[in-house]
């Protein structure tokens, strides 16, 4: 199928207002995308076929969304400040923490108990928020990692949040048993657990005092909005992290008030949908010209790809469509000196989501934004070398290449919570286009599975040749 981005402009003067949308003083600039007024139009008439406002409401209103699971998927309403009792409990204790005379508050988790509060933790620094208490990570099995996470601090003045919503996954529990160790006297009033898993926290010495709770029903990749954003609160106080999340809140009414499928999430997840599945462009490349938000791929890679990175329907049968892009991407400018290359002459190419924050009058922030637009402008329109220029051939950029412009009112954390909800908004209208249940992960768990298996083997003798030749080059003397 042949699109013209540049001809969309030509043959509309309306182009960039039809297909740009404000959320909470964002502005999304979808003009650039591939997909036309006509076809957005028709994917429109497909949710209305399968209900996508009543399955909107359905997942607010906490009914059961993941049917292999048999649970709700219920992260909006941990956003919901209406509700503000349901975190008085872990806002009490994370002032608790911040005022007990500790210095650092290392936060361990890995994927949705991680990504989410690196992210956050930006954010709140470049928005010019102060740490009252030191925040570290540790993510996982690596003693480099832990030793760096840990360099230079004193047990009497650390503490360590386990966020983990299984209290089961082994990256997170080896880092436990070696903070336990680490902290010595200091274990038992020290380590803290971020948990849907009470009972598990427990068992593994955790004082029950120490343990913030949270619904099962919150799946692991929305957890920053759960008591997994403990140490958030320790490190800057509760305030931001309550504008974060209402700040997501926002952007959560809007799409439950949008009957017309017009919002930012849905151009955002049509868009995406037409070019896997009409245009053959399966990579969609996250680059914010935003130092703050130099992990934000990370954490959308999880978001989308564990989402709806599936191979069969809610009925079981494979689908037909492709029902995820694949997300990579870092931080502009440097993007532009590694893969730019890449997106703009490679054969095929990527869509790509530029995210940039209004400018402010320093130097290096009007240059970001205009890079950043710049770079939007190239991929969508190309250029076209003089017709003398005897390297012409080798010059040209075709265009053409879809492309969202994000622009950001500010770097704050009520901005982070709305872009967030944006994007799971859009995940899951993507799992709606194509029949998928986006909050299971059944390929992850495989994958732990068959770890705890090789840890317990005492026979070798079962695996497949180069699983035992890997193992017993590992073993060799
Ligand atoms: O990667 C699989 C996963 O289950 C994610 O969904 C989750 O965010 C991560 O592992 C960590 O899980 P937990 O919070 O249970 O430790």
């Amino acid at each position: 199928m042949s699109i013209s981005i540049s001809s969309f402009f030509a043959f509309s003067a309306y182009r960039n207002e039809a297909m740009t949308r404000h959320a909470a003083g964002v502005i999304f600039d979808f003009s650039k995308q591939a997909i036309s007024i006509d076809e957005l139009q028709s994917f429109r008439t497909t949710l209305t076929q399968k209900n996508a406002h009543d399955a909107f409401k359905r997942l607010a209103a906490g009914e059961i969304v993941n049917p292999t699971e048999g649970r709700a998927a219920t992260h909006m309403r941990e956003r919901d400040l209406a509700h503000t009792s349901r975190h008085d409990a872990l806002r009490a204790t994370a002032e608790h923490i911040a005022r007990s005379g500790i210095e650092t508050v290392v936060s361990v988790g890995i994927g949705g108990s991680d990504l989410g509060l690196r992210l956050a933790d930006d954010v709140f620094q470049a928005s010019g928020l102060k740490q009252r208490v030191q925040l570290r990570f540790c993510t996982g099995l690596d003693p480099v990692e832990w030793l760096q996470a840990v360099d230079g601090l004193n047990p009497a003045k650390t503490a360590f949040v386990l966020a983990s919503k299984s209290f089961s996954t082994l990256e997170t529990l080896t880092t436990g048993d070696r903070a336990k160790h680490w902290l010595r006297s200091h274990a038992t009033t020290h380590m803290y657990a971020a948990t849907s898993s009470p009972a598990r926290a427990r068992a593994y010495g955790i004082a029950d005092g120490n343990i913030v709770a949270f619904d099962e029903s919150v799946g692991g990749r929305y957890s920053v909005w759960s008591a997994v954003n403990l140490p958030l609160r320790v490190a800057y106080g509760n305030a931001p992290v309550d504008a974060m999340l209402a700040g997501a809140h926002g952007v959560d009414q809007l799409v439950l008030n949008d009957q017309q499928f017009d919002t930012s999430p849905y151009i955002s997840a049509l868009s995406r949908h037409f070019n896997r599945n009409s245009i053959n462009i399966t990579n969609n490349v996250i680059v914010p010209y935003s130092w703050a938000f130099r992990k934000l791929a990370e954490y959308l890679q999880q978001l989308v790809m564990e989402s709806n990175g599936k191979r069969v329907s809610t009925s079981g049968a494979p689908i037909a469509t492709d029902p995820c892009s694949a997300i990579w991407g870092t931080v502009g400018t440097a993007a532009q000196h590694a893969y730019f290359q890449w997106l703009h002459q490679h054969p095929v190419g990527a869509a790509v989501e530029i995210i940039a924050v209004k400018p402010s009058s320093d130097v290096g922030s009007k240059a970001l934004f205009e890079n950043a637009v710049a770079q939007s402008r190239a991929l969508a329109f190309g250029l076209e070398p003089d017709a003398n220029d005897a390297l012409g051939d080798y010059k040209r950029t075709t265009g053409n290449r879809p492309n969202t412009f994000i622009g950001l009112p500010d770097v704050s954390p009520r901005t982070l919570g709305a872009l967030l909800a944006h994007y799971e908004a859009s995940v899951f209208i993507e799992a709606l286009l194509n029949d998928i249940n986006p909050f299971d992960q059944y390929g992850v768990e495989y994958g732990k599975l068959l770890a705890k298996e090789l840890a317990c083997r005492n026979d070798n003798s079962r695996f497949d040749s180069s699983t035992k030749a890997l193992l017993e080059w590992a073993n060799a003397h």
